[in-house]
């Protein structure tokens, strides 16, 4: 493995081991975190400029909440005016029972407490498993690893069969991916309208076509000022619906700022990903985000994330032809999802946007 990401210089021949040793246990940082370790391991820490520069300064700024049985042109305004300024708002009323939310939580943290030995089968670096379990898929690639461990279940197009899930979170897990298609094609109803455009027409382009499911499990950190649940990142695909539960820990980079999404019960957080703000022309904002490690917890949240995920499309996408004009001109060259995907996966977390890579030379 390369250190093609933000890595920064070659990986030491020690700190490798220390990698690949983590990496072998195939028991992720719950697994550390259960030998009893009272001292974050090496790999694990921020480098010291980065921790000097992360001071919090406390902001005014609230993350809009969006009750999506309210007016339509309101609903419409509302989400409009949020994802173009900070890319990211809550929904409430969103139509998926509080039971589904209640039981994909239970699900992605009792997953994560089965034995090593149960969970370990399905830990795998291989990119085109549709169910793995594993720790920081940019590890060899990152200046230091996240205190988080992660089971990614692609869901859709392709249908995944309920037994290639493991047992005790399966319904729950399926039942979550057909509300999420149900709130999917709402959301992008919605941010269709909010381009100036027909309520279809995002869905159809296929922004809706396909999801991933991220049940991530942040244990509790003996030191967590010196380390990250996840580094900086924007998302890859269009949209991401989060479900966090009550210990919170959700940041949004507003204005220089880091700025707390607090927990929000039986509300889900929205925000736009990479390929919504490319194929916009930059009119809605992919938001930098964050999680922090926190000495309470487990904490467990569950993304969805609209994207192709080891799926062989040909379309290209651009930005929208509808949405240029003198005053705004083109930003982005063409690509595949497969494309994107694969430079966003090779780049790792913690570094600039991968849409650098996909802007417009001016
Ligand atoms: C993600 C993400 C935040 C969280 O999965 O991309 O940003 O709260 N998750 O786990
Ligand atoms: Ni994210």
């Amino acid at each position: 493995m390369s250190n093609a990401g933000t890595g920064g210089g070659s990986i030491s021949y020690d700190r490798l081991q220390q990698l690949k040793s983590f990496d072998e246990s195939k028991a992720g940082v719950k697994g550390l975190v259960d030998s009893g370790i009272s001292k974050l391991p090496q790999i694990f820490i921020r480098p010291p400029e980065e921790l000097a520069a992360d001071h919090q300064t406390p902001s005014q700024f609230k993350i809009p909440v969006i009750d999506l049985c309210g007016d339509h042109a309101k609903v419409v305004s509302g989400v409009r005016e949020a994802v173009e300024t900070v890319g990211l708002f809550q929904v409430v009323n969103h139509g998926v029972p509080l039971k589904v939310l209640e039981e994909i939580l239970r699900a992605a943290r009792e997953f994560h407490e089965l034995p090593q030995e149960v969970k370990g089968e399905y830990y795998t670096r291989e990119k085109m498993k549709k169910v793995k379990y594993g720790s920081n898929f940019d590890l060899y690639r990152t200046r230091y690893a996240n205190w988080r461990d992660t089971l990614f279940c692609v869901m859709a197009p392709d249908p995944l069969l309920p037994q290639e899930l493991p047992l005790l979170c399966r319904d729950g897990i399926m039942e979550y991916s057909r509300q999420m298609k149900v709130l999917g094609r709402i959301l992008f109803g919605l941010l269709s309208e909010a381009l100036g455009l027909s309520p279809e027409y995002l869905e159809s382009i296929d922004c809706a076509k396909g999801h991933s499911i991220l049940c991530h499990y942040y244990p509790p950190c003996p030191q967590p000022e010196l380390t990250l649940g996840t580094s900086k990142h924007s998302d890859p695909g269009f949209l991401t619906i989060l479900l966090q539960d009550h210990i919170g820990g959700l940041q949004v980079l507003w204005q220089n700022q880091w700025i707390n999404v607090p927990p929000l019960h039986s509300a889900l957080i929205v925000n736009i990903g990479d390929m919504l703000q490319l194929i916009s022309n930059d009119k809605f904002k992919s938001v930098e985000h964050r999680v922090v490690a926190n000495h309470g917890g487990p904490r467990v949240s569950v993304a969805c994330f609209f994207t192709l995920d080891n799926y062989p499309s040909q379309r290209i996408y651009g930005p929208i032809k509808e949405l240029l004009s003198q005053d705004n001109p083109l930003l982005y060259r063409d690509t595949s999802l497969q494309d994107f995907n694969a430079y966003y996966y090779s780049k790792g977390l913690g570094g600039n946007s991968a849409l650098d890579h996909f802007m417009l030379q001016r």
